[in-house]
């Protein structure tokens, strides 16, 4: 029987923490002990984790003491500034945010695709970004039949992924548009009610988003393909909860529509959708922790081409199932500690 854990969930009222609490509930992780994290602004409402309420402290620089994991999903600034105190503390932490996942020391990991990458963690360990993570489940297994040579995603992303305000925004900005009122913009660039936006995180020097630049530089760190040809449009569209990328991929060897099938079939994590008529949509996918594939086909517009459409729930799989997922091969691997 796994030792019980003192668990730290920093950003306990948002929209990843709310759902980490209800993943670590789910899959029955081994909790002794929450502690449910979050600014001055929520410290002492009650958030509720496996039918029992929690009082939300504020963070702070005392909040790590006796903590063995933490789960961290309340912006990069956060994490740059607590993450390090809370494995001087002596707790392992798993980070949602983007701010460590390039750096050459913090495995950048989903446990379907690279675990043995947990082994060389320093005390943190970064879940990567929502839209990749689906990616780079539903290519690994062809990589490893046919070769990944180059990718192009097409991202339909929902609003959750800009955090529980964007979606409230979200539903104020359709509420307001049928009532014939100017919408609220704050959360998101635009209005996204009844619109998609081509723009997620900031805008880059060479005309790209942060958010496509995370695409290419974390799906070639997880597969381990430095060199893989990545092209990548991320498009805000206006669903509440998961995200759907439209895939084509070129492969280095000939890989058949059945070949391509079988594997995915026998993958870790994947529902494949083998009519084409019963794609999976956003909605289907909400509240499940599988990726789904629907619509696979060959590609004849590239070498050893196939394409797909995968789904997936951006808070769950594309966020703290996969973290919590990350906390469970540690206890699995006995790396559940800080090395010294
Ligand atoms: P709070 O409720 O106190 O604002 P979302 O991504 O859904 O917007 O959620 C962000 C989460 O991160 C919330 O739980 C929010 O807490 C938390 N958070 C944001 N800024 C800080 C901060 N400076 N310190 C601690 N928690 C923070």
């Amino acid at each position: 029987m796994a030792r019980k854990l003192t668990v730290a969930v920093v950003g306990a009222t948002g929209a990843v923490g709310a759902e980490m609490l209800s993943v670590l509930a789910d899959r029955r992780f081994p909790v002794d002990r929450l502690i449910p994290l979050a600014s001055h602004r929520s410290a002492g409402t009650e958030v509720s984790y496996d039918g029992d309420t929690h009082v939300v402290a504020e963070l702070g620089e005392r909040s790590f003491e006796g903590v063995d994991l933490a789960l961290f999903s309340a912006g990069a600034a956060t994490s740059d500034r607590y993450a390090p105190l809370a494995v001087a503390a002596g707790a392992v932490v798993v980070d949602n945010t983007s701010f460590f996942r390039m750096r050459p020391d913090v495995p950048l990991v989903v446990p379907e695709v690279n675990p043995d990458a947990l082994d060389a963690h320093r005390g943190i360990i970064a879940n990567p970004n929502c839209s990749t993570i689906q990616c780079v489940v539903a290519l690994a297994p062809l990589h490893a039949l046919a070769g990944l040579r180059r990718v192009v995603y097409s991202t339909y992303q929902s609003a959750s992924g800009a955090g529980h305000r964007a979606m409230e925004e979200l539903k104020d900005q359709a509420v307001a548009l049928l009532n014939f009122r100017d919408p609220p913009v704050e959360k998101f660039p635009r209005r996204l009610a009844f619109d998609c936006l081509p723009h997620i995180d900031k805008f880059l020097d060479d005309g790209h988003t942060k958010e496509e630049r995370k695409m290419v530089e974390e799906s070639r760190k997880i597969m381990g393909l430095p060199a893989l040809r990545v092209s990548v449009t991320c498009v805000r569209v206006p669903v509440f909860v998961g995200h759907a990328v439209a895939i084509h991929a070129e492969f280095d060897r000939p890989v058949s529509v059945a070949a391509a099938r079988a594997a995915l079939a026998a993958a870790p994590g994947i529902v494949l959708h083998d009519d084409p008529s019963a794609y999976p949509t956003a909605v289907d996918a909400a509240g499940q922790d599988p990726v789904h594939v629907g619509r696979l086909r060959a590609d004849d517009g590239l070498d050893n081409g196939l394409a797909m459409w995968v789904v997936a729930d951006n808070l769950r799989k594309g966020a703290a199932t996969n973290a919590v997922q990350i906390a469970e091969a540690l206890i699995a691997r006995d790396r559940l500690r800080v090395p010294r």
